[in-house]
């Protein structure tokens, strides 16, 4: 009985748990797009260890990348960091930020990044005067609207002026109504490209 109950609560472990209990199971996944490809490593209890997540892969595929090279990108919620990963391949001067409370993620992310000017890190060890060009996110919405409202204000309160924030959230999973709270809250929101229930809002501050 007591088996049973254990194997049930390592089931319901979430991905965005700091530090998920269940033991360690590696994996890896193939990203391939167009212009980059690489072997990610992962493990159980974080995000989408089998496969690259189809809205991360629309996301890479669909989200603008300018040519230019900014001085801070975030990646919002990086689990094992696919697109952190393409971030610091196409922004090689660039500093990219991997952020997550998964402590597994974040293992993961720094075994598989290769730039220097990657920093993997927790939310809170980002230093409060770094403010971002560009945001990139496939936000955690199962951790609930209170708490990812919560989320999107922090981080999307530090993008600069002119910055753009991307995000990719599933219309099942309330992408119409997180881009709707958004006008309200005075961002300017833009639905850049919707397919197979997979939404990519570009979100900047209101001139
Ligand atoms: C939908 S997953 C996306 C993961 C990865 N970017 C990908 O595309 O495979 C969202 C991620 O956000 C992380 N997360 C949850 N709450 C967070 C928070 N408060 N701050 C930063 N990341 C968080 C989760 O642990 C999870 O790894």
């Amino acid at each position: 009985m007591q088996r049973l109950y254990c194997l049930i609560m390592v089931s319901n472990a979430h991905y965005f748990e700091q530090d998920p209990s269940s033991d360690q199971v590696e994996g890896s996944v193939q990203l391939s797009l167009p212009d980059f490809s690489t072997t990610l490593r992962t493990s159980n209890n974080v995000f989408s260890w089998k496969r690259v997540d189809p809205g991360t892969k629309f996301l890479l595929l669909n989200a603008p990348i300018p040519d230019s090279q900014p001085k801070n990108i975030l990646d919002l919620g990086c689990g094992y960091g696919p697109i952190t990963a393409y971030l610091e391949h196409r922004f090689s001067t660039t500093k990219v930020w991997g952020i997550d409370v998964n402590n597994r993620a974040i293992e993961l992310a720094k075994t598989n990044m290769q730039q220097e000017n990657t920093v993997i890190c927790k939310p809170d060890e980002v230093p409060d005067d770094v403010n971002f060009d560009l945001i990139y996110s496939n936000p955690p919405v199962r951790i609930g609207k209170h708490n990812l409202k919560k989320l999107l204000t922090t981080w999307l309160n530090r993008l600069n002026p002119l910055g753009s924030a991307h995000l990719v959230i599933n219309k099942n999973l309330g992408a119409d109504s997180i881009q709707k709270w958004l006008e309200t809250e005075a961002w300017m929101t833009h639905r850049l490209k919707s397919v197979s229930g997979y939404r990519i809002l570009e979100v900047k501050h209101r001139v």
